[in-house]
């Protein structure tokens, strides 16, 4: 894993309050481009608000948000994407009775070169047959099976939906891809390929790509990430090393008491 010295995405004080909650509070953090870092906290912490600030889907309260050192914080979901800012797609984006191939193609040819085209979805696909070789190189990065592709999206297996959520994202061209709990829903059988699929999505990519990976559980992290910033009720408590964050007391009292059964 490899990442640059240049900070492609960096937050300042970022701050969101719902009514009297604070559910982010004061959160400033830098992500390296190139960089795999992760976002982890106990259930409620603010994992997710804090990456809804960050696409822009929810405005913060206070604080900014930067990305290639650009201020970024006023603009909408759909500028900071043209942007290549972008976050999974959820398997309710995904159309079921499509074939796993198709709804790739779908998304490479709706956001082919950023440019994010819903006439180019209407044409017939046959036009497409250029997109052909990039749908087979993604699914074989996240490692979708060649005979699952032609399957309908719906009766693949939960792990392969899943990497069909990364796919999806991929088309877009992302420079930095936001994964939300990416093994939430997995059996334990299925969390090591999925988190096989995102260290392959990383390797493949290299610095063209920066990851950013909220998680409730560490274990699924600690392969993964270079660094992990913790929060616990909204506030960034720790920040370092996977090894550094296992052996952080305030991190383990942060984690329902400190049990080291939550954190392995
Ligand atoms: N739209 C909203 N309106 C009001 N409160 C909200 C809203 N979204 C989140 N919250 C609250 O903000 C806090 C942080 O929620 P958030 O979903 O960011 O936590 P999380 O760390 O992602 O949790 P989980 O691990 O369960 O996914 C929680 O107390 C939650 O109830
Ligand atoms: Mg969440």
């Amino acid at each position: 894993m490899s990442s640059t010295n240049e900070v492609i995405l960096s937050t300042d004080g970022l701050t969101k309050s719902f009514g009297g909650l604070v559910a982010v509070s004061d959160v400033s953090l830098d992500v390296e481009r190139g960089a795999i870092k992760a976002i982890i906290g106990p259930n409620g912490s603010g994992k997710t608000t804090l990456f809804n600030l960050i696409t822009g889907a929810l405005p913060p309260s206070s604080g900014r948000v930067y990305f290639e050192g650009q201020d970024i914080t006023g603009f909408s979901m759909h500028q900071r994407t043209r942007r290549g800012i972008s976050r999974s797609y959820q398997i309710t984006n995904i159309f079921p009775y499509q074939t796993t191939f198709e709804n790739i193609r779908l998304a490479v040819q709706g956001c082919s070169g950023r440019q994010v085209n819903f006439y180019g979805m209407l044409k017939k696909a046959g036009e497409y047959s250029e997109f052909h070789e990039k749908v087979i190189d993604i699914a074989a990065i996240v490692g979708l099976d060649a005979a699952r592709l032609y399957v309908p999206a719906a009766l693949i297996p939960h792990a392969d939906q899943r990497k069909l959520e990364i796919a999806m994202a991929l088309a877009t061209e992302p420079k930095l891809l936001l994964l939300d709990e990416p093994a939430a829903g997995m059996s334990i059988e299925e969390i090591p390929d999925v988190i096989d699929a995102i260290v392959r999505v990383k390797e493949s990519y290299g610095d063209e790509l920066t990851l950013l990976v909220v998680e409730h559980k560490m274990d699924i992290v600690m392969r993964l990430s270079e660094e992990i910033f913790v929060l616990s009720e909204g506030r960034m408590i720790a920040k370092g090393t996977p090894k550094e964050i296992q052996e952080n007391e305030q991190v383990l009292t942060a984690y329902l008491g400190g049990t080291d059964e939550e954190l392995a």
